[in-house]
This record gives C-alpha cells, sequence and structure tokens, in this order.
C-alpha cells in the first residue's frame, strides 16, 4: 500500500517536473561545449548541433555522459543556414525527447567562414570584406552579397527559426524557457565597431535587435531571452584562424588580451554564464545583451 503510494506520488512529481532539455547548437566544441558541460551541470538532458565531424561530435557527447551520467545528449548535424537543418533540430526533439520539457535554446554556433569550418554557400575565407571599404564591390560595380546573406542565414534567420519555434514549445507546455543568443563585441553600441567583423556582424545584429522583441513577447509566458556577448575564449576557432596567419593560438589570444589589457577566459567560465542565464537563478533577467568579456566593452 505504502509502496504503491510511494510510486504513484513518484508518477505525479515527474508530470509536474518532467526532465528537461537544452538545444545548443554548435554544442560540440569550442565555446558551445562549455555551454553544454555547464547544462548538463545543471541537470539538462541536451540536443546538441555540428556542422560536419559527427565522429568528433560523437566522442564530445560521450564525454558529456561520462561526465554527467544523469543526462542524455542526443546529436543533430548539418548547416544551420540551411532550413533542413533546422527542422532536424526539431524533429529529433519530438522523437528523442517527449518525456522532456523544452527549457533553454541557446544559439552558439559560428564560424569564420572559409577558416573554422566548411559552408553550404561554399564561401572561401572573406575576411577581407568591409562596409565602406569598397572591398564589397566587384569589378563590374554591382555589390558582392554572398558572405554577407550566408551570415545572415546562419546567425539572424537560424535565431528566428529556433526562437520561433522553441517560444511556440515553451508557452505550450506553460513553464516558460531562456532563449539565448551568442553574439560579438562590435554589434552594439556598447562596443565600439569593428570593421573587420562587418559580415558576421550583420547577421548578428538581427540577433541583438530581436532578441529585445522576443524577450518583451515572451515575457508574458515566462520566457526570457537573452544575448551573451563573450571577450576573449579559448577555443579551436583560434587555432584554425593562427594557422591561416602563420601563428599558433596562444600568439593570438595572448595578444589580443595583452594588447586589449584583459583576462582570457575557458569556454566553461563563460558557459556557467549562459548556464545562470538558463537556470531558476537567472530568470528574472530578461532582454539583455550581456557583455561576458572582463571589461573588453570599455576598451574595444
Ligand atoms: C573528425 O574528428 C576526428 C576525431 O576528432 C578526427 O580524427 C578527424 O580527423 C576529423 N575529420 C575531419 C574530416 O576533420
Amino acid at each position: 500500500m505504502i509502496f504503491i503510494l510511494i510510486l504513484s506520488l513518484a508518477a505525479v512529481a515527474a508530470s509536474l517536473n518532467p526532465p528537461v532539455v537544452a538545444v545548443v547548437t554548435g554544442g560540440t566544441r569550442g565555446l558551445g561545449l562549455g555551454i553544454a558541460q555547464q547544462l548538463a551541470a545543471g541537470g539538462s538532458s541536451l540536443l546538441l548541433t555540428y556542422n560536419q565531424n559527427r565522429t568528433a561530435a560523437a566522442s564530445a557527447a560521450a564525454s558529456i555522459v561520462r561526465e554527467f551520467p544523469k543526462v542524455r545528449v542526443e546529436l543533430v548535424g548539418g548547416d544551420l543556414a540551411l532550413p533542413a537543418t533546422r527542422a532536424a533540430i526539431f524533429n529529433k526533439l519530438d522523437e528523442s525527447y517527449q518525456d522532456c520539457r523544452l527549457s533553454s535554446v541557446v544559439h552558439n554556433a559560428g564560424q569564420y567562414v572559409g577558416v573554422t569550418s566548411a559552408n553550404c554557400a561554399n564561401l572561401g575565407s572573406v575576411s577581407h570584406l568591409q562596409f565602406g571599404d569598397g572591398s564589397l564591390l566587384c569589378e563590374d560595380g554591382s555589390v558582392d552579397f554572398g558572405p554577407m546573406h550566408y551570415y545572415q542565414q546562419l546567425y539572424g534567420e537560424c535565431w528566428v527559426d529556433l526562437a520561433e519555434r522553441a517560444m511556440a514549445r515553451m508557452k505550450e507546455h506553460g513553464e516558460g524557457g531562456s532563449i539565448v543568443g551568442i553574439s560579438s563585441p562590435g554589434c552594439t553600441v556598447q562596443y565600439n565597431p569593428q570593421t573587420g567583423y562587418s559580415m558576421p556582424g550583420s547577421g548578428k545584429s538581427l540577433m541583438e535587435y530581436s532578441m529585445r522583441i522576443y524577450a518583451a513577447q515572451g515575457s508574458k509566458s515566462k520566457i526570457r531571452c537573452n544575448v551573451v556577448v563573450p571577450g576573449v575564449t579559448i577555443t579551436d576557432a583560434w587555432t584554425n584562424l593562427a594557422a591561416t596567419r602563420g601563428t599558433d593560438r596562444e600568439t593570438i589570444t595572448g595578444g589580443l588580451s595583452k594588447s586589449m589589457g584583459v583576462e582570457t577566459m575557458t569556454p566553461r567560465e563563460c558557459g556557467g554564464v549562459v548556464a545562470f542565464l538558463c537556470s531558476d537563478a537567472g530568470k528574472h533577467v530578461n532582454g539583455v545583451s550581456l557583455p561576458v568579456d572582463n571589461g573588453l566593452h570599455l576598451k574595444a
């Protein structure tokens, strides 16, 4: 009798408080992995996306499960600039996480086009493209929109796709949730403009702007939406970027840190702030673009 009572109480508790799942794009390496690890530390199961390397992604997923045996990790691969990849994320959620409540979505995935990852538009390195210096002009006088459109799909359109679908689910289960975008220095007036970030920044601007509208709309349903602007984080993206410039990661990050006069941080340290925004303790933070940058915004 008591046994049955305990069982049925447990069933009630489980239905009142189902386990939670968080989506982290680009969650199998770099900053995304740090975010995923910190969300797992808080008890979230995970749906992580990766661009191309299934073997590397699976090994990252396995390392998370080894460290946090209570969480489940599922993977979805593909270029997030493609609508089909975004659809696959939500199909996977429906398929594999029926018993979980979607609590958080973090759009972290990013790349230096042509440097840190391949892309569906087959674009090479575009680091020389900037607004206003003539570099966007083609020989026939027209403007080359290719890289700009790709970044707008990867950062802006994908973000809107994730936020729209996540909000609908969070409203449906009624428990609210947290939507976080990872932006970069230079996209808001907290920072000086960063000319070298012209193309990616054109995509992050849509993220920064719409974040405030999602935040205002979501507040009626306990859904909060924020952006985090990381400073100098030590990730493999720098390794690849360094290689194209004939140097190494430590030289680049060390140089940046020194010239800017700010500390560097690990993916987990920055990920902890994202996890805070997704936690109960962070539930009253809504609609902010938050520098997590050791004060870089005061200088850059
Ligand atoms: C994919 O990742 C694995 C494991 O990290 C690595 O050995 C392999 O070289 C990678 N493949 C490609 C095509 O980069």
